[in-house]
């Protein structure tokens, strides 16, 4: 009776030191708050010939600077601060792809810029070849490439007209060999009017005029879902998905009732939780990733963090208009590249 208790003891003192360790492994990066730090942004805009005019909002004439001028704070851990040499080294002779929308544009400058500037004097050549673009870094053979793909699923061109195929994936070919792939999708999924690329859906070959979205979003996870179980082999490629990345359009959501867009925002909210909360279409993405339990794909889970950073977009500082859906560069996805780096360096 005595042995018995004694064995059950030292089973709870292990069990109980265990999970103490694991804690302390699985810092959740994407729960924390932005702490003013002046050794933020990570590069100057001036050292970065890269960046698009659409994402350059000093060079456009942003006067404001202390939204450069946080750094992302996980309750848990501290993020390791990117070094692009050390992640060259890491991952020497291989390719990295965004696939996706702007929003992985956006993350893809970030890199490139992230990159370049910690190694200003290497060799690189800048290409373009159909839908992809590419930063190859000559001394350390990486490729850092954009496939440029607003649905993931395919659109075609039929006799009916562009038809959003649901249940298709062809452009996936483009995404087979590469080491490490960082997928995203989801600002495309509710263009109406003008905006809107296409004029049927096609499911199970049917065709359809329209239908709920965030439902085709779902569907459309699912075959990317499938075509990742069927032709990615997880020992060779390291997988990620973007996650989605919100606007700041309606004040209401950050109790500022009345403001309908992000222009003039300076700080970012303080504390870690939004008030205007996540969007559903998230709680899809998770059900989906969910699902992969053999071909695992880590989500960069930047939702909150990038809708408390209300400020960082180039609103009247940008392309066009009023943006408060892409982010500055240097920025916010400096950020999403900051955490994505922390994620390479510890596999
Ligand atoms: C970037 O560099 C320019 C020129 O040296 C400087 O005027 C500017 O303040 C710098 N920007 C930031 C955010 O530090
Ligand atoms: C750079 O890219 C171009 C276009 O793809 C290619 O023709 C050229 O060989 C590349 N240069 C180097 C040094 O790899
Ligand atoms: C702004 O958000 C609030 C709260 O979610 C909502 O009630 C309101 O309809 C939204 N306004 C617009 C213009 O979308």
């Amino acid at each position: 009776m005595g042995w018995n208790f004694f064995t059950i003891f030292i089973v709870l003192l292990f069990h109980h030191s265990n999970a103490n360790a694991n804690a302390k492994q699985s810092c959740n990066f994407f729960e924390g708050s932005w702490i003013e730090d002046e050794t933020y942004p990570l590069y100057n805009s001036t050292q970065c010939p890269f960046i698009e005019h659409e994402f350059n909002c000093q060079r456009n004439g942003r006067p404001d600077q202390d939204y450069l001028k946080y750094r992302w704070q996980p309750h848990g851990c501290s993020l390791q601060r990117f070094d692009g040499g050390a992640l060259l080294e890491k991952l020497k002779g291989k390719s990295i792809m965004f696939v996706g929308d702007s929003l992985s544009r956006n993350q893809w400058q970030s890199l490139v810029c992230l990159l370049y500037t910690s190694l200003p004097n290497t060799k690189y050549n800048a290409t373009r070849v159909g839908d992809v673009s590419l930063f190859t870094f000559l001394d350390f053979e990486v490729d850092v490439m954009l496939d440029r793909s607003v649905y993931l699923v395919d659109v075609v061109r039929e006799e009916k007209g562009r038809i959003l195929k649901l249940d298709s994936i062809e452009g996936g070919k483009l995404w087979k060999g590469i080491d490490m792939l960082i997928f995203n999708t989801w600002h495309w999924w509710n263009r109406r009017g003008t905006t809107q690329p296409w004029d049927f859906i096609e499911i199970g070959g049917q065709y359809y005029k329209d239908m709920d979205r965030v439902a085709a979003f779902e569907r459309a996870l699912f075959t990317w879902a499938k075509w990742i179980d069927t032709n990615i082999n997880p020992a060779k490629t390291l997988l990620f998905f973007q996650g989605i990345s919100p606007s700041h359009y309606n004040g209401t959501n950050w109790n500022e009732p009345g403001v309908k867009t992000c222009l003039g925002q300076r700080q970012p909210i303080s504390g870690s939780t939004y008030p205007g909360g996540l969007p559903p279409a998230l709680t899809v993405l998770k059900k989906v990733l969910y699902t992969l339990i053999e071909k695992p794909v880590t989500l960069l889970d930047v939702t909150n963090l990038c809708l408390l950073h209300k400020d960082g977009h180039p609103s009247i500082y940008g392309l066009t208009g009023m943006d408060c859906s892409h982010w500055c560069l240097p920025g916010v996805p400096d950020i999403w590249n900051q955490i994505l780096y922390n994620f390479v360096v510890t596999s």
